[in-house]
């Protein structure tokens, strides 16, 4: 995503200079409407799971997307862990992914729904995986 100039925001968590965990934006479209932003990968060390980190930088990355002006934010991920951030299912689809890990989060709107389309796809970088890895 880097190499091709597709990172909106790449932040990083950091405990005594160690960096433990890294979440990434891009932009996004939901049903042809643009001003989304495409939340993952997202991961955190195994050895800090459970401390709140991924939620931290969930928050963060939410707070900034929302001041940016960011009709929303979506992502592929756990259904059981996304909706309490505030991401909905239901809304949005992403290829062939189940739509109840498909989810939105709606900050300025409008609150478009329909086929989300990640930058990187568009550019032709490779489908990624929900962890990270580009097949
Ligand atoms: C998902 C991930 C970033 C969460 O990081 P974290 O710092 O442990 O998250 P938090 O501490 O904020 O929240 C932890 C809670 O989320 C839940 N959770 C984490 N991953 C989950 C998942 N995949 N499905 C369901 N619940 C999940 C845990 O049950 C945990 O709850 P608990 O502490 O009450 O047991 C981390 O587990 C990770 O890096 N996973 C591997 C990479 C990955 O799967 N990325 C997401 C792709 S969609």
């Amino acid at each position: 995503m880097r190499e091709d100039g597709d990172i909106l925001l790449s932040l990083v968590a950091e405990i005594d200079g160690e960096v433990v965990g890294q979440v990434t934006l891009s932009e996004a479209s939901v049903g042809g409407s643009e001003g989304w932003i495409g939340l993952g990968p997202i991961a955190v060390t195994p050895a800090r799971y459970h401390q709140g980190i991924g939620g931290a930088m969930i928050r963060a990355s939410l707070d900034w997307a929302r001041e940016r002006g960011a009709a929303g934010v979506v992502l592929t991920g756990a259904d059981t862990y996304y909706p309490r951030f505030g991401f909905e299912s239901g809304e949005v689809s992403y290829l062939t992914t189940p739509t109840r890990f498909t989810m939105r989060h709606v900050l300025n709107g409008p609150p478009a729904s329909g086929e989300i389309v990640f930058c990187w796809r568009a550019a032709g970088s490779g489908i990624m995986s929900a962890h990270g890895l580009r097949l």
